[in-house]
C-alpha cells in the first residue's frame, strides 16, 4: 500500500518535471525570440530604420537587401525625421574651399567610394571636387527659405528641397563642380567633358545622377548634373544600365 503511494508520487513528479522541461522550451524558443526583436538584428539594419521608410524589397537579390540602408529614398513624398542625422559621417577629403566646412561629411561608406571616384577622374585628366554634402535639416532650412525669398517658392521648389526632403540629409547625397564651371552648380557642368564622365563613370564608384534630364516629372527637381546620390552595387550599375531614376528603380 505504501508502496503504490509512493510510485504514484513518482509519477506524478515526474508530470511535474516533464511540464517544467516543456514550458521552458516554449519560452526560450518562441516568446524570448519575439521580446528579443531589434537586438538580434545587425546594427545595420536598425539603423536602415531610422528615418521612417517604407520597405520596398520586393523580388531583390540578397545583396540589394544587404545595401538597403543606401537605398533610402528621400523626396518630395518621403521625408525624414527632422532629427535624424547619420552616425558614421566622415570628413570628405576633396572640397570647394571656399563652402561652407559643416557640409564636408558624407557616411562612412559613400566618402570612401566619393574618394575613389574623386581619384577616378583624376587619373583620367578631371578635376572634380564636392561643394556641399551632408546637410543637416537646418543648414537645409537655411537655403530653402534663402531661395523661396530670392526666387519665390513656385521656383524654389524646382531645384531645392525643403527642409526633410532633401537627401543631403541622409549624408549619401554630394554636390560636385569643377574648375571648367568656375565650381558653380549649372547645368551647364553636364556639357563638359567632366560632367559627361561623372554621368558614365559615377555608377562604377556606387553613385547615380539623381536628378536626370526628361525625369523632372519622377523625380520632382530640374536636371542637376552636380547632384550624386550613393545607392552602392549593384543598384548604382542596374540604374545606369537601364535609364532609370532610383524611384523607379525602387518601384520595381
Ligand atoms: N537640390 C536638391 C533637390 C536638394 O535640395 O536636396
Ligand atoms: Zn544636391
Amino acid at each position: 500500500m505504501k508502496r503504490r503511494r509512493k510510485n504514484k508520487r513518482n509519477r506524478g513528479l515526474l508530470l511535474v518535471a516533464f511540464f517544467v522541461v516543456l514550458a521552458t522550451i516554449f519560452f526560450t524558443k518562441i516568446v524570448g525570440n519575439s521580446l528579443l526583436g531589434d537586438k538580434d538584428k545587425p546594427e545595420a539594419l536598425i539603423s536602415s530604420e531610422q528615418p521612417s521608410q517604407e520597405k520596398t524589397n520586393g523580388e531583390k537579390s540578397e545583396e540589394v537587401i544587404q545595401n538597403q540602408e543606401m537605398l533610402i529614398l528621400v523626396n518630395k513624398q518621403h521625408a525624414v525625421d527632422a532629427s535624424y542625422i547619420p552616425e558614421d559621417l566622415a570628413p570628405i577629403k576633396y572640397f570647394a574651399s571656399d563652402r561652407s566646412a559643416q557640409s564636408r561629411f558624407m557616411r562612412q561608406e559613400a566618402s570612401e567610394h566619393f574618394h575613389q571616384l574623386v581619384e577616378g577622374a583624376k587619373e583620367s585628366g578631371y578635376e572634380l571636387v564636392m561643394t556641399t554634402a551632408y546637410r543637416s535639416y537646418e543648414f537645409q532650412n537655411t537655403l530653402y527659405t534663402n531661395y523661396v525669398n530670392k526666387y519665390g517658392q513656385a521656383e524654389a521648389d524646382t531645384f531645392s528641397a525643403k527642409p526633410g526632403q532633401s537627401e543631403h540629409q541622409t549624408g549619401l547625397a554630394v554636390d560636385i563642380s569643377t574648375p571648367t564651371v568656375q565650381y558653380r552648380l549649372t547645368s551647364e557642368l553636364g556639357e563638359t567633358a567632366e560632367g559627361q564622365w561623372m554621368a558614365e563613370h559615377a555608377h562604377e564608384y556606387g553613385f547615380i545622377l539623381r536628378y536626370p534630364k526628361g525625369k523632372e516629372d519622377i523625380t520632382g527637381y530640374q536636371y542637376e548634373p552636380w547632384h550624386l546620390r550613393y545607392v552602392g552595387q549593384p543598384a548604382a550599375d542596374e540604374i545606369y544600365e537601364q535609364g532609370i531614376t532610383l524611384e523607379e528603380y525602387l518601384e520595381e
